[in-house]
Formats: structure tokens, C-alpha cells, sequence
């Protein structure tokens, strides 16, 4: 497929060929894993194709970078040893003591927990917001310090939903950077850097490697002065992932429109099922016309996404006991995964936050849908509830 080909091509077909032409030497249509630290050189100075030690460039980490920023519409993609890390990185990167950051007020706990607990430390400062409404977003900007507004959508667990195209505008106006966690979409449901973000980060973790199986994170940019700084930050702070991990993400990445497909088809089904369940009370999904996102989601998304929260009608303890019940859906932390799981945000993912104002409902369970079979989900979710 020539260069051109590749950029139109539709979504599945960049998943699978986007960022690596078959090996020159063997015709590997996969890339290797090259587990190598360093790289002989043609004479000093001599490199060939770029490759001199593995923290700053691995051709298995490249093909990965290549395939990110195809799916993500960036013009470079960056792979990270995690999400955290890559979320580090680009703050270090694109901030300076004394600056300050608007984010979700109910980010991912370990997010926050990264600016509230270390960044805020080396004097970045920040503010948490509702980021799903516009004018209070654009009053915890403060202009000419406001370096970052930083969202997610749809927001761990609530599945709040922001509107990625206007906070672009908001963010924009005052010279700040929109970063989007693009996490819980994926790339194959929503492309933030066509609706105006500036920078899309992911934890690869999740759907992106989607077989619960290594730990990894991404930064995609359009914009090559931004690319640059993460360029030198990405070397300089050394937060890489090794070959292997990269060839895991990369081979669950080349599959991740089929997955998305099937999650969002069971979420759906998930959706249906608690809705008449007298167990379940108030459930968070974007799908939901009642959704306060919903307009937006169907806007600015392919489809809902893979993820369902809900409240236990009975309150926390029966929550808990919900959690521990389940047989298919597995009792764990994360979520992207082929395999179903739950949990009990309150006491698992969120309990960072706890006494916050990022606090989550005690009495709220969270389902990342898998690709089972959907009647042996149902049943499963049944047989816990009752
Ligand atoms: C939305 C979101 N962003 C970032 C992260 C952090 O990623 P990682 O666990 O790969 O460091 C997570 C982890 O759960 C997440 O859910």
C-alpha cells in the first residue's frame, strides 16, 4: 500500500497496516521484537535508519508510534510505559512551576491523584471542574497561567460526557492547550484531534491493547512544535515501554475495531437488561437518551463505548456483594478488556479520591463490558443482583 493509500484508508484496514511495511530483510509481515538496548553503528556517528539506543527510538516501539498517531489522525504518536507516565511526561513537557491546569472533577483517581499529589509539588497547580459545562470551565481558566485544559470523555466512572469540539474553542481563546483522554472512546469511536484538541492521550492499558495483558500508555499530536518538546521529554524522562509490551499493544491495536464493535453491541444489551431490573437504580451511559451527554456523545462519537456504571438500589453493601457474586464478569480493577469486569469503584479504582470532591456514589458498580456471549452476561449480572 503506497503512503497516500494508507491515509485514506478506512479505520480497520490503517489498524492493521498503518506504521510498518514488511520487514525489508525477512518479510516479517509483523513487526519483530527487536529486544536489543543499543545498535551498531556504521562508524561513529554512523546510524542506520536513526536506531542508536533503545530509550530514545526501538524499531518495535516505532511501529507502534506509527500505527497510534494513523488511528489517532495525529502526525506523531508516542508510546509510554504507562498511562500515568505518559500523562507525566507531557505536564513536564508543556508546563512550568507556577502554572496551572484545569481538570475533570471526576477524572480517573490515579489522574488526579497526579496533579493533587505530585505535580502540585513541583508547583503546578490545578483546579477540578465540571468539564461537561462550558461556562464553568471557561471561569476556572485563569488567563496567561492556564497552560492546559485537561479532559475525559467519557469520564471514569460516571461516563460523563464534555464536549470536546467547544472546550477546544474555550481553551483556545485563552492560549491554552485542550488535552484529551481518549482512554474509554478509543480511537476507533472518537478522534479528538479532529474536533480541535491538541493532544490525545490514552491509557493503552485498556481498549487500545484490549487483552488485559500489559500496561502501557500513548500521547498523539498533530502539531510538530508540540511533538518536538515530547520528542526530547519522552528520551529525557526515559518512561518508555520495553519491545515486548510494545509488540503485545501493537497486535491488540490491529483488532481493536472488531473488539469496539462487539463491546458496544453487549454494552448495549448490558444497558437493556438493567434498565428492568429492580436492583439496578440510576445507570450511566452515554447511549441513553436521558444521558445529560447524549446529544453530544452521538455527535462527537461512533458509538457508546464498551463501559456501564450503575447504582445498587439497596446502597453500598449490596454493591460490594454484587461485586463479589458475579462469575462471568470478573472482579477486578481496569477495564478494555476482551474479558468482562466489575467493580466497586468507591473501594477499588476510586478509592484515591475518597473525601474529594471527585468522591464517587458509594453505592455505584462499574461493568466493562466484554465480548463474551451476551446471554451468559445476562445471566451472570442476574443471578449477582438477585
Ligand atoms: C481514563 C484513564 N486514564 C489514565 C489511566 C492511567 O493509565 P495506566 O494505568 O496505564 O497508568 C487510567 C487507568 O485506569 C484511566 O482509566
Amino acid at each position: 500500500m503506497t503512503q497516500e493509500h494508507r491515509q485514506k484508508a478506512e479505520f480497520d484496514t490503517r489498524a492493521i497496516h498503518a506504521g510498518y511495511e514488511p520487514d525489508p530483510t525477512t518479510g516479517a509481515v509483523i513487526p519483530p521484537i527487536y529486544a536489543t538496548s543499543t545498535y551498531k553503528q556504521d562508524g561513529v556517528g554512523g546510524l542506520r535508519g536513526g536506531y542508536e539506543y533503545s530509550r530514545s527510538a526501538n524499531p518495535t516501539r516505532t511501529a507502534l508510534e506509527g500505527a497510534l498517531a494513523a488511528l489517532e489522525e495525529g502526525e506523531r504518536g508516542f508510546a509510554f510505559a504507562s498511562g500515568l507516565a505518559a500523562e507525566d511526561t507531557i505536564l513536564r513537557a508543556l508546563t512550568s512551576p507556577g502554572d496551572h491546569v484545569v481538570v475533570p472533577d471526576d477524572a480517573y483517581g490515579g489522574t488526579f491523584r497526579l496533579f493533587e499529589k505530585v505535580e502540585k509539588r513541583w508547583g503546578l497547580e490545578n483546579t477540578p471542574v465540571a468539564v461537561s459545562d462550558l461556562d464553568a470551565t471557561r471561569a476556572a481558566i485563569r488567563p496567561g497561567t492556564t497552560r492546559m485544559v485537561w479532559v475525559e470523555t467519557p469520564t471514569n466512572p460516571l461516563l460523563n460526557i464534555a464536549d470536546i469540539e467547544a472546550l477546544a474553542s474555550v481553551a483556545h481563546e485563552s492560549g491554552a492547550l485542550l488535552v484529551v483522554d481518549n482512554t474509554f472512546a478509543s480511537p476507533y469511536l472518537q478522534q479528538p484531534l479532529i474536533l480541535g484538541a491538541d493532544i490525545v492521550v490514552h491509557s493503552t492499558t485498556k481498549y487500545v491493547g484490549g487483552h488485559s495483558d500489559v500496561v502501557g500508555g500513548a500521547v498523539v499530536v498533530r502539531d510538530l512544535d508540540l511533538a518536538e518538546a515530547i520528542t526530547f521529554h519522552q528520551n529525557a524522562m526515559g518512561a518508555v515501554p520495553g519491545p515486548f509490551d510494545c509488540f503485545l499493544t501493537h497486535r491488540g491495536l490491529k483488532t481493536l475495531g472488531v473488539r469496539m464493535d462487539r463491546h458496544c453491541d453487549n454494552a448495549e444489551r448490558v444497558v437493556e437488561f438493567l434498565a428492568e431490573h429492580p436492583k439496578a437504580g440510576h445507570i450511566y451511559f452515554p447511549g441513553l437518551p436521558a444521558h445529560p451527554g447524549h446529544v453530544v456523545a452521538a455527535r462527537q462519537m461512533r458509538r457508546f463505548g464498551g463501559m456501564v456504571s450503575f447504582r445498587h438500589a439497596d446502597g453500598e453493601q449490596a454493591a460490594v456483594e454484587t461485586c463479589a457474586r458475579t462469575e462471568v464478569f470478573t472482579l477486578g480493577e481496569s477495564l478494555g478488556g476482551v474479558e468482562s469486569l466489575i467493580e466497586h469503584p468507591g473501594r477499588m479504582t476510586h478509592m484515591s479520591v475518597a473525601g474529594t470532591d471527585l468522591e464517587v456514589p458509594a453505592d455505584l458498580i462499574r461493568l466493562s463490558v466484554g465480548i463474551e456471549s451476551i446471554d451468559d452476561l445476562l445471566a451472570d449480572l442476574d443471578r449477582a443482583l438477585s
